[in-house]
């Protein structure tokens, strides 16, 4: 009892001096918190600041990766198929008659207006520049303006390899200059980019027959297919070429724009976008890097029991340190915005109803992402089309596309094998398939809502 009353006096005592520490010094406790305060926020703008300058930095070397980091692929490009030597020609030490500037505009092919000198800028303007002379184009590809290509050129200037970059197909120009010459437009899709054709020029394509397990006609052939826009970056996993009507197995070169917070990439959603990005660097454009994919089994994807693109590892690994960089500036590029007067403004704002109501498109394609959060995937059923594509995916499933930026890449059309030629076809073909019953007008609305995006 008595020894619970001194504890109780004691405890008391203790609590009032612990109110009276924290009320006798009042003003300098008060002083003394903001001080700390300040050295907290201090500390945390060094923090910050460190965050901020590695995301400059990363973002910095993630364009300079997505423009012009081979990954090593051109003991690809260059040493086994020896594109370069058809793009010099016999004059120049190659094969054939070379490519011209005008070729290579004429195959899609684009050149970065900011990386010509000014001299030769006049020289072009003035016509006093060869467009007919596959020199011109070495001088173009010395200049590193050729989007997506880089020549390697020996001491002689004598061009003695290729290589490809990301943004070969995922990047165009704004043709601010003439057309297929301007500023770069990271993201772009490019949908006049004939890489069947590209890629056939080259005088070995013995490589290419040997992994598909065909003739070289055969994959001249296949190559021929695909036409501008288009490339097949599963064929040589399952050495599917053709559908079953006998059309292209080729699927529309998507946008890398507009990605970041979208969960699924690619239109089966194979993966993440870093995910995507070591399956492209590795097995498509034959850089040298790392890649491991259990799903890729031989009996879905038999080229593989050749290829080994489920178990890649290089020694020389060009590819897997910059994963991080190159995700990183893609998911910093935006959708581009809709110009002004491209779209009917009260049509679209109708159409932005009827999007989210009665048409019930947004039940997928969710605002303001317009693919869904989480798992995107859909069964070919669903959205009422056939699964060939879907098929060549683990997945066996079609993913929601993001749509901003739809009226950045209309030609070639929409769904992954541009079946539909217009917007105005896709509409009418969820009206159908999900019976929306949706009038003209209502149809011509949403269309013009589609084009906003
Ligand atoms: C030869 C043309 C070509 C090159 C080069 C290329 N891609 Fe692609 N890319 C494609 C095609 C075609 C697809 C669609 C594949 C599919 O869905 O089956 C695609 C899909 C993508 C996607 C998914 C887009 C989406 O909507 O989800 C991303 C991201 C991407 N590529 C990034 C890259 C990066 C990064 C590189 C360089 C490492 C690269 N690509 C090189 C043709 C190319
Ligand atoms: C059940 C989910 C679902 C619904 C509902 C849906 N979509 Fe889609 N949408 C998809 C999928 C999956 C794709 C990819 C198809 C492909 O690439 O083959 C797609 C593709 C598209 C594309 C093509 C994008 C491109 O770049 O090629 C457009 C445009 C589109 N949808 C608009 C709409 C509109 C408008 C509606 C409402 C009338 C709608 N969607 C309803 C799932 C859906």
């Amino acid at each position: 009892m008595n020894h619970t009353k001194k504890v109780v006096a004691l405890l008391t005592g203790c609590v009032f001096l612990l109110l009276l520490a924290a009320w006798a010094p009042g003003k300098k406790s008060d002083k003394a918190s903001s001080k700390s305060a300040a050295d907290a926020s201090a500390a945390v703008s060094a923090n910050d600041q460190q965050i901020n300058n590695n995301m400059q930095a990363m973002f910095n070397q993630g364009r300079q990766i997505f423009r012009y980091d081979t990954f090593g692929d051109e003991a690809f490009w260059g040493g086994a198929l020896h594109l370069h030597q058809a793009i010099a020609g016999e004059n120049l030490g190659g094969v054939g008659p070379g490519v011209s500037p005008k070729t290579a505009l004429s195959v899609g092919l684009k050149v970065d207006a900011d990386a010509l000198p000014a001299s030769l800028v006049e020289q072009i303007k003035a016509g006093k520049v060869n467009l007919d002379d596959p020199a011109t184009t070495l001088a173009l590809l010395k200049l590193n303006s050729v989007v997506g290509v880089t020549g390697f050129f020996d001491k002689q200037g004598k061009l003695q390899g290729m290589g490809i970059q990301c943004a070969l197909c995922h990047s165009t120009v704004d043709d601010s200059f003439a057309p297929g010459i301007g500023h770069r437009l990271d993201g772009w899709p490019n949908r006049d980019l004939n890489v069947g054709a590209i890629v056939s020029l080259a005088p070995n394509l013995q490589p290419v027959a040997d992994l598909l397990g065909v003739d070289v006609p055969t994959v001249k052939k296949v190559l021929g297919s695909w036409g501008p826009g288009k490339y097949d970056a599963e064929l040589d996993q399952d050495g599917k070429a053709l559908r079953p009507d006998g059309k292209s197995a080729a699927t529309l070169l998507p946008p890398a724009f507009g990605l970041a917070g979208v969960n699924d990439a690619t239109y089966t959603g194979w993966g993440s976008v870093t995910y995507w990005n070591a399956y492209v660097a590795n097995t498509q454009m034959h850089g040298k890097g790392a890649f491991s994919e259990p799903r890729l089994t031989t009996q879905q994807f038999p080229i593989v029991a050749r290829s080994h693109y489920n178990q890649v590892r290089n020694s020389d690994d060009q590819i897997t340190s910059k994963l991080g960089a190159l995700q990183f500036y893609q998911l910093g590029i935006p959708a581009p915005k809709a110009p002004e007067g491209s779209y009917n403004k009260a049509q679209a704002e109708r159409g932005k109803a009827l999007f989210s109501g009665k048409a019930n498109c947004a039940s997928c394609h969710v605002p303001d992402l317009y693919t869904e959060p989480g798992s995107s995937l859909h069964t070919p059923e669903e959205i009422g089309i056939d699964d060939f594509h879907s098929s060549r995916s683990p997945t066996k499933k079609y993913r929601t596309t993001p749509l901003r930026g739809l009226w950045s890449h209309q030609k070639g059309g929409f769904y992954h094998d541009g079946r539909f030629q217009t917007l105005n076809e896709v509409v009418v073909h969820y009206n159908d398939h999900f019976k929306l019953q949706l009038t003209d007008q209502e149809q011509k609305d949403l269309v013009e809502f589609l084009k906003s995006l």
